[in-house]
């Protein structure tokens, strides 16, 4: 049990069982992108940890660059803008991988998609470390995927609540018992 803030986390999912699954998708991208130089796209502050990892399992030439993403609210009828900021990468007919934490609602990746298609990139993926695909307001399908897990807010491995827990190295999930 750890505490962070005013909330208490349990351990959801050891580090071990993260480092195996991250290693197999790891293999599954890079078999997939074999001679294609995929640019990975790593989504800040939560995927550092999740892109860091999964780019040094991957033996064949691939490049990565991050990005952070920032939303304006109330400024259009659909909801918030999503502005890239620090994409300094030419995309347009490159192997785009999009490295989120987590796919939640869905809906960041959705108003963020438009914007890497209208660069013309040769082609766009998702890969995750989490989806909670029980809280999806937008329709955004990873294409690989670390873990689907309940509609329960989690902590560690890149992921935080209110700046903390980043650090932690298993994954962590909100306690019943607070
Ligand atoms: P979406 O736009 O609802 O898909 O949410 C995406 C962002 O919400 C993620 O990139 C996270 O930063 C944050 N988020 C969603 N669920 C969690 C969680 O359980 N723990 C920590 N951050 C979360
Ligand atoms: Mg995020």
């Amino acid at each position: 049990m750890v505490q962070l803030h005013d909330k208490r986390f349990e351990v959801f999912i050891e580090k071990a069982a993260i480092d195996e699954r991250v290693q197999a998708l790891a293999a599954q991208i890079q078999a997939d992108y074999r001679g294609m130089n995929p640019l990975l796209l790593g989504i800040l502050n939560g995927s550092f940890i999740f892109a860091a990892d999964l780019f040094r399992h991957l033996s064949t030439p691939a490049e990565i660059s991050f990005i952070k993403l920032a939303s304006y609210k109330g400024t259009t009828s659909t909801g918030n803008i999503i502005t890239a900021i620090g994409l300094e990468e030419n995309i347009a007919d490159r192997h785009i991988l999009i490295v989120e934490d987590i796919i939640d609602t869905g809906r960041t990746l959705h108003s963020f998609l438009p914007q890497v298609l209208q660069q013309q990139p040769a082609s766009v993926k998702i890969a995750c470390f989490l989806s909670k695909p029980d809280a999806r307001v937008c329709d955004v399908q990873p294409d690989y995927t670390g873990f689907d897990i309940p509609d329960v807010f989690v902590v560690g491995y890149g992921l935080d609540y209110d700046g903390q827990g980043r650090n932690l190295q298993h994954l962590y999930r909100l306690s019943d018992n607070q």
